[in-house]
């Protein structure tokens, strides 16, 4: 089982869709072990995005991030990463594809709504910077004897 970062930007959580982005990853099966609202220090916001210092965009996106409160999650499931990330749709508003959150909430290139982790390393950092000890759960869920097929020992 992978585990993903996931963050509801400041416009999707100013605009009231904290709810509806959550749904879509319930529906698709994903499983909720932590979450939290909160505001984004300048320097976690620093060094979550520092892989993109020298980008013209940098300082924009670190204002951005800090300007209003986020919803954090971590998100477990087989092949949680690539599903978060395919459920989000491509990074601009503009060009996301229908079905996809990006392509269905937004229009704007920057103001995209969610970030989701884009490797396994990556989610290794990012919820390490995110969430603190004893804040991601481990708990089974009922459902999950229907999510997956359990029958060769083994998620599939
Ligand atoms: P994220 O890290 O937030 O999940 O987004 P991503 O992987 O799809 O895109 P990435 O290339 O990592 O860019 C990080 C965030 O920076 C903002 N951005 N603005 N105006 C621009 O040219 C531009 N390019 C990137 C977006 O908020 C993007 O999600
Ligand atoms: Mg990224």
């Amino acid at each position: 089982m992978e585990t993903t970062l996931i963050i509801f930007k400041p416009d999707a959580v100013q605009r009231g869709l904290t709810g509806r982005i959550l749904t879509r990853f319930e529906d698709k099966g994903l499983q909720v072990v932590g979450m939290k609202l909160m505001q984004i220090s300048q320097q976690l916001a620093a060094t979550h995005y520092e892989a993109h210092k020298e980008r013209p965009f940098y300082p924009g996106l670190v204002k951005f991030m800090t300007s209003s409160p986020v919803v954090v999650l971590a998100l477990r499931g087989n092949g949680a990463i690539g599903i978060a990330r395919n459920l989000m749709g491509a990074t601009f508003g503009s060009k996301a594809a229908p079905g996809t959150i990006r392509g269905d909430f937004g229009v704007s290139n920057s103001f995209n709504l969610i970030h989701g982790s884009d490797s396994p390393e990556a989610a290794e950092r990012e919820l390490k910077l995110f969430f603190g000890p004893g804040e991601v759960l481990t708990w089974p869920r009922h459902g999950d004897a229907w999510i997956y097929d359990m029958s060769g020992g083994k998620a599939e």
